[in-house]
């Protein structure tokens, strides 16, 4: 079938949704204190509590481990090593590298060594710190640089390219080197990482774990007890925000509780403190970015030879992944003819970097971006007509890995931000502004979003779900998704709600649970609706299809005279409501439970050579943001910011807004505030919100103004609608733009972009001014 042909027999078999902003199904429970998470479950009589002793150490081989004193501490219960697993020691998602105790050496600072059940919470934190560990040291590599000299990486350097980017850089006209670096990223969730272990009966384990990835959960714990699949039990009601950070990390708290539970016969649990959180866990991967562009004297992009590198930490997790979306976004929303994207993934003795909102994307789109700012200040022109210039358009359409942009709304989309928030005006009066302001300056930029949707694992793109309608026409869903805050329970909610024609408030959302759907992927790459909102549709659908059969032989009229609709079911000229007719294809022995499954059609990617198509489709997304930056202090205020924003056809505009508003925030954190720092030892220095400032209510922009673009999805998902958990994060990219431009109008002579790093904190922004000026030659002002 022709592809449209395909999507209108979809859209036909699909009702149209309502759009009301419905409220996150927990909202009352949210802000009543009543939603319950895993520390707020009851806790058992006998109920262990655990924490783990840490390596102090960033590289060395483990000479001897003296426990005696930490056995000894008041209230421990048990203490174990790696020697106490049955099973295998291994709590990572993909390589076997993370074993969940060290065995023989610690490759990072914090690394747990060995585990403390303990009758409170306090004594088991108290006993960790007695250990006694003999080390021997080795050589570290905690910087990239350190890395790159012992030629330590986690898998080899990997290249995706088009044309001859090396031989077209020769022949343009115009062409300029530049980098630079940009920082990594606590996720900051407000519920740390926690698992609770109840023992079963024979052998069985059930867990309550905060992760986005309960099969994988439950498939690790599984192996290190030694049990099957079937004997383990993963169940995630909500989590308290995960932002990438409990797709692969939850594991190791699991796995410790899981453990205790197994040995001891008795409930565990497993509650990080937040430092040890913030130390013990991944975080955003930092990136070193080199590159050389040949462009013409408009500024349309010619060649683009592009290094991206970044430290991975000290195992495999899921870095290939993540540095491969950042090759992937470093085109964002641009033709790139000749190009080659290097991109190098160190091994470092730090935390294992991991996921985080945008997945190595942000980091891909932060680089051409800058790269676009450095090319306009380069040739004195507005960035933005250097980045409309540069846009996909009809016959430059294919990304540097061979997908064509078929549904390419980010030049009318720019067009109409660029309008609706007046940028070529204030650009104007921003310019004289800063001609007479001393000391303050301003700047304002407006990037654009394109986001590539789909696990780039292409198997990972499927999804299943299970319904329950009760004989009181009550209806329980059950799917893969998990819950962190994001809005997917009441958006598959709303989905099984349409198809039955009966109000939210019949549906009760149940917890995630790996016994009522089985062999599920991580909610994560903002698939969490659109993967499991088709499943349950499907078997909503199929539910659907039981009654209508039900209801044309029972009232003799035709299966197509069968309609659900908000004032009740129709069958012919009989009319009911839902209650009654689950009451009576109840007496009529029918079946009202079904399972559905949803796998994602015509996505295929070849990863060795970087060609294909990994992704369904783009989120498009586009903002302008105003800033101000004291050029004495460093300091800046986000003064504006407009948004307009692609959801396809919203499934629950109002759910999305706070998906646009946090994520926005949020890269802006990533982009201004948020600072890792590591000691030259390894250690962690800003881990608790003493040191590691996340934005707070009053960095959020002045004026913050945030519009859904007014589209639908070109490809037949769930409502025509489009995922939103991640892409809206990259929004805050024109805050970091706009900084560079205020920061330039520090020295305006200047044809070159000031050398700021991301984060731009007020350290970072008066640095870069102080190069600026010296690039001016001038004396400070
Ligand atoms: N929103 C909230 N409130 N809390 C979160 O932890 N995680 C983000 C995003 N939005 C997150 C969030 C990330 S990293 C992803 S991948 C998506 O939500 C996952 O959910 P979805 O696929 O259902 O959008
Ligand atoms: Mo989100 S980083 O894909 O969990």
């Amino acid at each position: 079938m022709a592809e449209r042909d395909r999507a209108a027999a979809a859209d036909a078999a699909m009702p149209v949704l309502e759009k009301p902003g419905h409220p996150h199904e927990s909202a009352h429970l949210h802000v009543t204190g009543a939603a319950r998470y895993a520390d707020d479950l009851s806790e058992p009589e006998g109920m262990l509590h655990l924490a783990f002793g840490q390596s102090s150490q960033a590289h060395a081989k483990i000479v001897a481990m003296d426990l005696s004193a930490v056995r000894a501490a008041p209230g421990v219960f048990a203490v174990y090593t790696a020697a106490d697993i049955p099973g295998a020691n291994d709590v990572a998602p993909v390589a076997h590298d993370d074993p969940l105790l060290a065995e023989g050496a610690v490759l990072s600072h914090g690394q747990a060594l060995f585990l403390v059940a303990a009758t409170s919470r306090d004594a088991a934190r108290r006993a960790a710190r007695l250990g006694k560990i003999e080390y021997a040291p080795l050589p570290a590599a905690i910087t990239a640089a350190q890395a790159r000299a012992a030629d330590s990486l986690i898998e080899p350097t990997q290249r995706m390219a088009r044309g001859d980017a090396l031989a077209a850089l020769e022949t343009a006209p115009h062409r300029l080197k530049g980098g630079f670096a940009m920082g990594g990223q606590d996720h900051f969730y407000l519920e740390g990482q926690i698992a609770v272990a109840t023992p079963g009966e024979d052998g069985q384990v059930h867990l309550v774990s905060s992760t986005q990835h309960p099969s994988e959960v439950q498939h690790l714990v599984a192996h290190l007890l030694g049990l099957t699949s079937a004997d383990v039990t993963v169940e995630v009601r909500r989590m308290g925000g995960a932002f990438g950070g409990k797709e692969t990390q939850a594991a190791l708290f699991a796995g410790a509780a899981a453990l205790v539970a197994a040995k001891t016969g008795r409930p565990a649990k497993f509650r990080a403190d937040r430092d040890d959180d913030m130390v013990m866990t991944g975080k955003r991967h930092p990136f070193d970015v080199a590159y050389e562009v040949g462009f013409d004297a408009q500024g349309k992009l010619l060649a683009l030879d592009l290094f991206l590198s970044s430290p991975c930490g000290a195992s495999v997790d899921l870095s290939p992944a993540i540095n491969d979306r950042a090759m992937f976004h470093a085109d964002n929303c641009y033709y790139l003819p000749d190009v080659l994207i290097t991109s190098e993934r160190l091994k470092t003795n730090t935390v294992s970097a991991t996921a985080f909102r945008g997945f190595g994307g942000p980091q891909g789109m932060l680089a051409i971006e800058r790269i676009l700012d450095d090319v306009a200040a380069h040739l004195g022109r507005d960035p933005l007509d250097l980045r409309v210039a540069n846009l996909y358009a009809p016959g430059r359409n294919e990304t540097p890995y061979g997908m064509t942009v078929a549904d390419n709304i980010a030049p009318e989309m720019i067009a109409h931000v660029r309008q609706s928030a007046n940028y070529d005006a204030r650009s104007k009066a921003i310019a004289a502004f800063n001609a007479q302001s001393p000391v303050i300056k301003r700047g304002i930029a407006l990037t654009p979003v394109k986001f590539g949707i789909s696990f780039t694992t292409t198997h990972l793109n499927q999804a299943g779900a299970l319904i329950h309608v009760y004989a009181d026409g009550s209806i329980q869903v059950n799917h893969g998704g998990t819950e962190m805050g994001q809005g997917v329970y009441v958006k598959v909610a709303q989905v099984v709600a349409d198809v039955f024609g009966v109000p939210l408030a019949s549906i009760r959302c149940t917890a995630t649970r790996t016994d009522k759907v089985p062999n599920t992927s991580a909610t994560a790459a903002s698939s969490g609706a659109d993967l499991n909102g088709m499943a349950a549709y499907n078997a909503a659908m199929t539910i659907r299809a039981r009654l209508e059969t039900f209801l044309a032989r029972t009232f003799g009229c035709g299966e197509d005279a069968v309609r659900f609709t908000p004032e009740g079911v129709l069958a012919g000229d009989a009319r009911m409501t839902f209650g009654e007719l689950a009451r009576r294809a109840h007496m009529g022995r029918i079946s009202l439970s079904s399972t559905g499954f949803y796998a994602t059609p015509d996505i295929a990617y070849d990863r060795a050579a970087h060609k294909g198509r990994p992704f369904y489709y783009f989120a498009y997304g586009v903002s302008v943001s105003e800033v101000a930056v004291d050029t004495l202090t460093g300091e800046h205020k986000v003064l504006a910011v407009d948004v307009l924003h692609d959801v396809g056809a919203s499934l629950n505009p109002a759910i999305d807004k706070g998906q646009i508003e946090g994520g926005f925030v949020q890269g802006q954190g990533w982009l201004t505030t948020e600072e890792l720092v590591w000691h030259a030892d390894g250690r962690l220095l800003t881990h608790s919100p003493a040191t590691y400032k996340i934005p707070t209510a009053s960095d959020r922009p002045r004026r913050l103004s945030i519009e859904l673009w007014d589209g639908q999805n070109v490809e037949p998902t769930i409502n025509r609608s489009k995922a939103v958990g991640e892409p809206p994060f990259m929004l805050a990219i024109s805050v970091f733009s706009a900084l560079n431009r205020a920061v330039a109008a520090a020295a305006p002579q200047v044809r070159a972009l000031p050398p700021l790093d991301a984060p731009a904190t007020p350290e970072a922004i008066l640095k870069a001014i102080a190069a600026h000026r010296r690039a001016a030659g001038g004396v400070h002002a």
